[in-house]
């Protein structure tokens, strides 16, 4: 269909491919959990079908089921917020928490901090909201703070809109991952505070740690800035859509009213709660930590081995690595080869607000299993000498 009026809004905002799914294709494209690691919840969804009938085939309560809000509110607690049931808002995954934040406070022309390179599909959300993206580089420690505050002093000399939101990865950030020190998330907050803008934490990764100790959430600094965002993609099946937002009762109640959806699906809430407190989900991370930690082994031997000219920090957790490659290589330009010999990959372009360096890429090591991830990085080297 052609000349249909889509909203200008909407412009920037790619279309959303199918997965390529062609025979003998590896793929580092997306963050997909391991499908060799999804659990199997063929008992609980049929307890959560039968024995919960009157609760799961029901609407539920537009802010999720009270019992699986406290049990997320416990999980926080145990990390230091002092998050009460109450603060607790069920969404349809992190995304749908990120597209409430933006429904809620901002309206078309506000500014949002974001980081460069920063999560696509966030970048998508905030541009169908039609405001202004303000990107602030990131190092080893996370944003770079004092590039924000040179940003933001000129702003306000100018007379330009003070953003709104600051919408940051602390914890093995989408695409680098980097993960903020506490010296630099003190002064992210603290900056936060100064100009009055509100933070936004997007924090799936954190359990995914497989070396070193976890920082304090920028929530738990400081509980009054900051709406957090929680997620079970990432530790259980990203299939089930079921993620948090953690926030003040008052921001709960009011995203609550703005969710199109009717509430979150209570089938999959029900599902969720009974195999938490039936003491599985503890162990399920546990051993899908371990499991990521080799596919990230198996990448990071395979790279050296077969793309020595990659330079590339090894991550401590999370499910990606960013690579950097000579200058003359244009990622873009790479993944049509790489394609062509069985492998993809998220050119770098993708992560960039406005155009950025062409020789960057992200490589997600969570859905190949360590095998493919040998067999894909030697295809990906492969590649990389074709289009020299
Ligand atoms: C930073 C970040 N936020 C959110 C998500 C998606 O979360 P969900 O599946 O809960 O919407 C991802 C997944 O890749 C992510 O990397």
């Amino acid at each position: 269909m052609t000349g249909l009026p889509f909203a200008r809004r909407t412009h920037g905002v790619g279309p959303s491919m199918p997965r390529p799914e062609h025979g003998g294709l590896i793929s580092f494209e997306d963050g997909y959990a391991y499908p060799g690691g999804l659990p199997d919840l063929g008992d609980i969804a049929a307890t959560a079908a039968r024995a919960f009938r009157p609760e799961t085939l029901q609407y539920a309560p537009r802010v999720g089921l009270p019992e699986l809000r406290e049990w997320i509110a416990s999980y926080l607690r145990a990390e230091g917020t002092q998050v009460t049931g109450e603060s607790v808002l069920i969404v349809n995954g992190a995304k749908q928490g990120i597209d409430l934040a933006c429904k809620l406070f901002l309206d078309p022309g506000d500014a949002v901090v974001v980081t460069r390179p920063n999560y696509h599909s966030a970048l998508n959300i905030f541009r169908g909201w039609d405001v202004e993206l303000v990107e602030v580089g990131l190092d080893d420690e996370g944003l770079d703070v004092a590039e924000l505050e040179t940003r933001l002093h000129a702003r306000a000399k100018g007379g330009q809109r003070t953003p709104k939101l600051l919408y940051v990865v602390p914890e093995f950030h989408n695409p680098t991952g980097v993960t903020t020190s506490r010296r630099r998330r003190e002064a992210i907050l603290h900056l936060a505070e100064r100009y009055g803008i509100l933070i936004v934490e997007d924090d799936p990764y954190r359990r995914i740690r497989f070396e070193g100790a976890a920082v304090p959430p920028l929530q738990v600094l400081d509980p009054t800035r900051v709406i957090g965002l929680g997620t079970f993609s990432k530790l259980l099946a990203p299939g089930l859509r079921i993620g948090w937002v953690a926030a003040a009762p008052d921001v709960v109640r009011r995203m609550a009213a703005l969710k199109a959806d009717g509430g979150s699906c209570p089938l999959t809430q029900r599902m969720i709660l009974e195999y938490c407190r039936a003491g599985r989900f503890e162990p399920h991370v546990r051993q899908m930590t371990e499991t990521y930690a080799r596919h990230r082994d198996a990448m990071t031997t395979a790279l050296r081995a077969e793309v020595p000219e990659a330079i590339f920090a090894t991550p401590s957790g999370g499910y990606y690595l960013w690579l950097r490659l000579p200058e003359v290589v244009d990622s873009d330009r790479l993944l049509d080869d790489a394609k062509r010999l069985g492998v993809d990959f998220l050119p770098g372009s993708r992560f960039y607000a406005t155009p950025g360096p062409k020789n960057v890429l992200r490589l997600a090591y969570s859905y190949a299993s360590p095998d493919d991830i040998t067999e894909g990085v030697r295809r990906l080297g492969e590649a990389l000498r074709a289009s020299a």
